[in-house]
Protein backbone atom coordinates (compact mmCIF):
# COMPACT_ATOMS: atom_id res chain seq x y z
CA UNK A 1 0.00 0.00 0.00
CA UNK A 2 1.53 3.19 -0.77
CA UNK A 3 1.54 6.02 1.51
CA UNK A 4 -1.03 7.88 2.91
CA UNK A 5 -1.67 11.08 3.89
CA UNK A 6 -5.27 12.39 5.92
CA UNK A 7 -6.52 15.79 6.02
CA UNK A 8 -8.75 15.91 8.90
CA UNK A 9 -8.06 13.11 11.72
CA UNK A 10 -12.19 13.01 13.15
CA UNK A 11 -14.37 10.24 13.24
CA UNK A 12 -14.02 8.74 9.87
CA UNK A 13 -10.38 9.22 9.74
CA UNK A 14 -9.73 7.55 12.80
CA UNK A 15 -12.04 4.41 11.35
CA UNK A 16 -10.22 4.12 8.31
CA UNK A 17 -7.28 4.01 10.17
CA UNK A 18 -8.31 2.11 12.72
CA UNK A 19 -9.29 -0.76 9.75
CA UNK A 20 -6.52 -0.44 7.64
CA UNK A 21 -3.73 -0.97 10.91
CA UNK A 22 -5.73 -3.94 11.79
CA UNK A 23 -6.25 -5.28 8.66
CA UNK A 24 -2.22 -4.95 8.41
CA UNK A 25 -3.01 -3.05 5.11
CA UNK A 26 -0.69 -0.29 6.45
CA UNK A 27 1.65 0.45 9.09
CA UNK A 28 1.64 3.05 11.30
CA UNK A 29 4.77 4.79 9.89
CA UNK A 30 2.94 4.96 6.35
CA UNK A 31 0.27 7.03 7.45
CA UNK A 32 -0.07 10.46 8.43
CA UNK A 33 -3.04 12.79 9.40
CA UNK A 34 -3.17 16.65 10.17
CA UNK A 35 -6.22 18.00 11.68
CA UNK A 36 -7.61 21.63 11.88
CA UNK A 37 -6.53 23.50 14.91
CA UNK A 38 -8.33 21.37 17.69
CA UNK A 39 -6.83 17.91 19.45
CA UNK A 40 -7.94 15.19 16.68
CA UNK A 41 -4.90 14.71 15.28
CA UNK A 42 -2.73 14.56 18.44
CA UNK A 43 -5.55 12.02 19.91
CA UNK A 44 -5.12 9.68 16.87
CA UNK A 45 -1.54 10.09 16.47
CA UNK A 46 -0.76 9.30 20.27
CA UNK A 47 -3.45 6.32 20.18
CA UNK A 48 -2.38 4.61 16.87
CA UNK A 49 1.11 5.74 16.58
CA UNK A 50 0.54 6.73 12.78
CA UNK A 51 2.48 10.12 12.18
CA UNK A 52 1.22 13.76 13.01
CA UNK A 53 2.23 16.74 10.58
CA UNK A 54 2.03 20.38 11.68
CA UNK A 55 1.60 21.96 8.19
CA UNK A 56 -0.05 20.27 5.37
CA UNK A 57 3.05 20.45 2.98
CA UNK A 58 4.78 17.73 5.30
CA UNK A 59 1.71 15.82 5.63
CA UNK A 60 1.66 15.78 2.04
CA UNK A 61 5.08 15.07 0.96
CA UNK A 62 5.93 11.39 0.49
CA UNK A 63 2.02 10.40 0.00
CA UNK A 64 0.70 9.20 -2.60
CA UNK A 65 -3.02 8.44 -1.48
CA UNK A 66 -4.63 11.84 0.47
CA UNK A 67 -7.53 11.19 2.03
CA UNK A 68 -10.12 14.18 2.54
CA UNK A 69 -11.56 13.49 6.09
CA UNK A 70 -12.80 16.68 7.02
CA UNK A 71 -16.18 18.72 6.73
CA UNK A 72 -17.85 19.59 3.61
CA UNK A 73 -17.98 23.49 4.90
CA UNK A 74 -14.16 23.32 5.16
CA UNK A 75 -13.51 22.90 1.39
CA UNK A 76 -14.77 26.50 0.30
CA UNK A 77 -11.54 27.35 2.86
CA UNK A 78 -9.16 25.34 1.51
CA UNK A 79 -5.54 25.84 1.82
CA UNK A 80 -5.08 27.02 -1.99
CA UNK A 81 -1.60 25.09 -2.20
CA UNK A 82 -3.19 22.01 -1.84
CA UNK A 83 -3.43 22.30 -5.95
CA UNK A 84 0.28 21.93 -6.26
CA UNK A 85 0.16 19.67 -3.31
CA UNK A 86 -1.49 16.97 -4.46
CA UNK A 87 -0.52 16.74 -8.11
CA UNK A 88 0.10 13.84 -8.96
CA UNK A 89 -1.32 12.41 -6.22
CA UNK A 90 -4.57 10.07 -5.66
CA UNK A 91 -7.25 12.25 -4.08
CA UNK A 92 -9.96 10.65 -2.38
CA UNK A 93 -12.59 12.53 -1.01
CA UNK A 94 -15.66 11.75 1.87
CA UNK A 95 -16.81 14.68 1.73
CA UNK A 96 -20.38 14.50 1.44
CA UNK A 97 -22.22 16.09 -1.44
CA UNK A 98 -19.09 17.33 -3.09
CA UNK A 99 -18.92 16.54 -6.21
CA UNK A 100 -16.37 15.18 -8.78
CA UNK A 101 -16.50 18.78 -10.31
CA UNK A 102 -16.13 20.43 -7.52
CA UNK A 103 -13.54 18.41 -6.19
CA UNK A 104 -11.79 19.11 -9.60
CA UNK A 105 -11.40 22.86 -8.69
CA UNK A 106 -9.47 22.02 -5.76
CA UNK A 107 -7.70 19.32 -6.50
CA UNK A 108 -6.78 20.28 -10.65
CA UNK A 109 -3.43 18.37 -11.15
CA UNK A 110 -4.53 14.94 -9.15
CA UNK A 111 -3.59 11.91 -10.77
CA UNK A 112 -7.15 10.59 -9.86
CA UNK A 113 -10.12 12.00 -8.42
CA UNK A 114 -12.10 9.76 -6.04
CA UNK A 115 -15.99 10.60 -4.39
CA UNK A 116 -16.64 8.22 -1.77
CA UNK A 117 -19.36 8.22 1.11
CA UNK A 118 -19.11 5.70 3.59
CA UNK A 119 -21.50 5.53 6.34
CA UNK A 120 -21.17 5.32 10.18
CA UNK A 121 -21.22 1.91 10.81
CA UNK A 122 -17.50 2.11 8.97
CA UNK A 123 -16.27 3.21 12.79
CA UNK A 124 -16.68 -0.32 13.41
CA UNK A 125 -15.52 -1.91 10.20
CA UNK A 126 -19.10 -2.79 9.55
CA UNK A 127 -19.40 0.15 7.03
CA UNK A 128 -20.64 0.44 3.76
CA UNK A 129 -19.06 2.58 0.63
CA UNK A 130 -19.95 3.99 -2.83
CA UNK A 131 -17.65 5.70 -4.58
CA UNK A 132 -17.01 6.56 -7.72
CA UNK A 133 -13.99 8.29 -10.01
CA UNK A 134 -13.53 11.09 -12.22
CA UNK A 135 -12.04 9.16 -14.78
CA UNK A 136 -11.40 5.01 -14.87
CA UNK A 137 -8.64 4.08 -12.31
CA UNK A 138 -5.41 2.00 -13.58
CA UNK A 139 -5.63 -1.28 -11.83
CA UNK A 140 -2.74 -0.22 -9.51
CA UNK A 141 -4.81 2.92 -8.03
CA UNK A 142 -8.06 1.21 -7.89
CA UNK A 143 -6.66 -1.84 -5.67
CA UNK A 144 -5.56 0.82 -3.29
CA UNK A 145 -9.64 2.14 -3.35
CA UNK A 146 -10.93 -1.37 -2.71
CA UNK A 147 -8.19 -1.97 0.15
CA UNK A 148 -9.05 1.78 1.33
CA UNK A 149 -12.74 1.12 1.81
CA UNK A 150 -12.18 -2.84 2.15
CA UNK A 151 -10.73 -1.65 5.84
CA UNK A 152 -13.85 -0.38 6.83
CA UNK A 153 -16.17 -2.61 5.52
CA UNK A 154 -17.42 -3.64 2.07
CA UNK A 155 -17.17 -1.07 -1.17
CA UNK A 156 -19.19 -0.28 -3.89
CA UNK A 157 -18.15 1.34 -7.39
CA UNK A 158 -20.93 3.47 -9.05
CA UNK A 159 -21.38 5.94 -11.37
CA UNK A 160 -21.26 9.08 -9.83
CA UNK A 161 -24.94 9.91 -11.10
CA UNK A 162 -26.43 7.04 -8.25
CA UNK A 163 -24.40 8.59 -5.40
CA UNK A 164 -27.08 10.47 -4.28
CA UNK A 165 -29.62 7.31 -4.02
CA UNK A 166 -26.51 5.45 -2.71
CA UNK A 167 -26.52 7.93 -0.07
CA UNK A 168 -30.20 8.05 0.84
CA UNK A 169 -29.88 4.03 1.39
CA UNK A 170 -26.52 3.43 3.03
CA UNK A 171 -25.38 7.07 3.80
CA UNK A 172 -29.18 7.63 5.86
CA UNK A 173 -29.84 3.99 5.92
CA UNK A 174 -28.51 3.58 9.53
CA UNK A 175 -30.43 6.40 11.22
CA UNK A 176 -33.52 4.66 9.17
CA UNK A 177 -32.98 1.26 11.58
CA UNK A 178 -32.19 2.95 14.57
CA UNK A 179 -35.85 4.74 13.97
CA UNK A 180 -37.36 1.38 13.46
CA UNK A 181 -35.24 -0.03 16.67
CA UNK A 182 -36.34 3.23 18.42
CA UNK A 183 -39.60 2.54 17.26
CA UNK A 184 -39.62 -1.25 17.85
CA UNK A 185 -38.80 -0.32 21.46
CA UNK A 186 -41.46 2.35 22.03
CA UNK A 187 -44.18 -0.80 20.65
CA UNK A 188 -42.61 -2.97 23.31
CA UNK A 189 -43.49 -0.63 26.38
CA UNK A 190 -46.97 -0.07 24.67
CA UNK A 191 -47.35 -3.82 24.43
CA UNK A 192 -46.57 -4.65 28.65
CA UNK A 193 -42.83 -4.37 28.47
CA UNK A 194 -40.44 -2.73 31.01
CA UNK A 195 -38.28 -0.48 28.58
CA UNK A 196 -35.03 -2.62 29.21
CA UNK A 197 -37.03 -5.25 28.37
CA UNK A 198 -38.22 -4.20 25.31
CA UNK A 199 -34.78 -1.96 24.29
CA UNK A 200 -32.88 -5.54 24.50
CA UNK A 201 -35.87 -7.62 22.61
CA UNK A 202 -35.63 -4.41 19.78
CA UNK A 203 -31.69 -4.31 19.37
CA UNK A 204 -31.29 -7.73 19.66
CA UNK A 205 -33.80 -8.89 17.51
CA UNK A 206 -32.91 -6.18 14.61
CA UNK A 207 -29.41 -7.41 15.30
CA UNK A 208 -30.02 -11.20 14.66
CA UNK A 209 -32.48 -10.29 12.03
CA UNK A 210 -29.66 -8.55 10.11
CA UNK A 211 -27.10 -11.34 10.70
CA UNK A 212 -29.68 -14.15 9.70
CA UNK A 213 -30.23 -12.41 6.23
CA UNK A 214 -26.71 -12.06 6.04
CA UNK A 215 -25.32 -15.42 7.09
CA UNK A 216 -28.20 -16.98 4.53
CA UNK A 217 -28.06 -14.52 1.85
CA UNK A 218 -31.76 -15.17 1.68
CA UNK A 219 -33.97 -12.89 0.14
CA UNK A 220 -36.07 -10.80 2.85
CA UNK A 221 -39.62 -11.67 1.85
CA UNK A 222 -38.39 -15.56 2.17
CA UNK A 223 -37.33 -15.16 5.59
CA UNK A 224 -40.50 -13.46 6.21
CA UNK A 225 -42.68 -15.81 4.77
CA UNK A 226 -41.00 -18.53 6.69
CA UNK A 227 -41.89 -17.09 9.92
CA UNK A 228 -45.27 -15.98 8.54
CA UNK A 229 -48.09 -18.59 9.27
CA UNK A 230 -51.42 -17.50 7.49
CA UNK A 231 -53.66 -15.93 10.18
CA UNK A 232 -50.99 -16.48 12.71
CA UNK A 233 -49.48 -13.31 14.94
CA UNK A 234 -46.68 -12.27 12.68
CA UNK A 235 -49.45 -12.38 9.73
CA UNK A 236 -51.70 -10.18 12.24
CA UNK A 237 -48.83 -7.69 12.39
CA UNK A 238 -47.56 -7.77 8.84
CA UNK A 239 -51.38 -7.22 7.71
CA UNK A 240 -51.45 -3.77 9.20
CA UNK A 241 -48.01 -2.99 7.97
CA UNK A 242 -49.18 -3.50 4.48
CA UNK A 243 -52.58 -1.71 5.08
CA UNK A 244 -50.42 1.52 5.97
CA UNK A 245 -48.43 1.28 3.19
CA UNK A 246 -45.06 0.46 4.79
CA UNK A 247 -43.34 -0.01 1.90
CA UNK A 248 -44.59 3.42 0.24
CA UNK A 249 -43.78 5.14 3.50
CA UNK A 250 -40.21 4.08 2.77
CA UNK A 251 -39.86 4.35 -0.66
CA UNK A 252 -41.04 8.27 0.01
CA UNK A 253 -38.43 7.96 2.94
CA UNK A 254 -35.46 7.25 0.90
CA UNK A 255 -36.75 9.46 -1.91
CA UNK A 256 -36.74 12.72 0.63
CA UNK A 257 -33.40 11.85 1.47
CA UNK A 258 -32.11 11.29 -1.69
CA UNK A 259 -33.94 14.98 -3.37
CA UNK A 260 -32.55 16.47 -0.53
CA UNK A 261 -28.91 14.95 -1.43
CA UNK A 262 -29.05 16.19 -4.56
CA UNK A 263 -30.43 19.32 -3.16
CA UNK A 264 -27.09 19.80 -1.65
CA UNK A 265 -24.53 18.46 -4.28
CA UNK A 266 -25.85 20.96 -6.39
CA UNK A 267 -25.13 23.89 -3.58
CA UNK A 268 -21.37 22.65 -3.97
N1 LIG B 1 -18.69 10.08 10.49
C1 LIG B 1 -19.30 9.39 9.53
O1 LIG B 1 -19.86 8.33 9.75
C2 LIG B 1 -19.27 9.87 8.11
C3 LIG B 1 -19.99 9.15 7.14
C4 LIG B 1 -19.91 9.56 5.80
C5 LIG B 1 -19.14 10.65 5.45
N2 LIG B 1 -18.48 11.34 6.42
C6 LIG B 1 -17.69 12.50 6.01
O2 LIG B 1 -16.46 12.48 6.66
C7 LIG B 1 -16.01 13.80 6.84
C8 LIG B 1 -15.48 13.95 8.25
O3 LIG B 1 -16.54 13.66 9.16
P1 LIG B 1 -16.22 13.22 10.65
O4 LIG B 1 -17.46 12.63 11.18
O5 LIG B 1 -14.95 12.46 10.70
O6 LIG B 1 -15.97 14.67 11.30
P2 LIG B 1 -15.22 15.03 12.67
O7 LIG B 1 -15.13 13.86 13.56
O8 LIG B 1 -15.87 16.28 13.16
O9 LIG B 1 -13.74 15.40 12.18
C9 LIG B 1 -13.49 16.54 11.39
C10 LIG B 1 -11.99 16.67 11.23
O10 LIG B 1 -11.72 17.79 10.38
C11 LIG B 1 -10.70 18.58 10.98
N3 LIG B 1 -10.81 19.96 10.54
C12 LIG B 1 -11.54 20.97 11.08
N4 LIG B 1 -11.36 22.09 10.37
C13 LIG B 1 -10.52 21.79 9.35
C14 LIG B 1 -9.98 22.53 8.29
N5 LIG B 1 -10.27 23.81 8.10
N6 LIG B 1 -9.14 21.89 7.43
C15 LIG B 1 -8.84 20.59 7.60
N7 LIG B 1 -9.33 19.83 8.61
C16 LIG B 1 -10.17 20.43 9.46
C17 LIG B 1 -10.93 18.41 12.46
O11 LIG B 1 -9.72 18.74 13.13
P3 LIG B 1 -9.68 19.43 14.59
O12 LIG B 1 -10.11 18.43 15.58
O13 LIG B 1 -8.24 19.76 14.68
O14 LIG B 1 -10.59 20.63 14.50
C18 LIG B 1 -11.24 16.93 12.53
O15 LIG B 1 -10.04 16.19 12.51
C19 LIG B 1 -17.17 14.72 6.51
O16 LIG B 1 -16.90 15.37 5.28
C20 LIG B 1 -18.35 13.80 6.36
O17 LIG B 1 -19.21 14.22 5.31
C21 LIG B 1 -18.52 10.98 7.72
Amino acid sequence: MPRLAFIGAGRMASAMVDGLLAQGVCQPSEITCIGGGGSSAERLVQRTGINGASDLAGALAGADVVVLAFKPQHLASADPRLAELTAGKVVVSVLAAKTLARLSTVFPRARALVRSMPNTPAAIGAGVTGWCSQHPLSPDDRGVIVRLFGAIGHELELPEGQIDALMAVSGCGPAFVFEFTAALRDAGVAAGLSRDQASLLALETVLGAARLMARTRAEPEDLRNQVTSPNGTTFAGLQHLATRDFRGMMRKTVLAAKARSEELSRDG
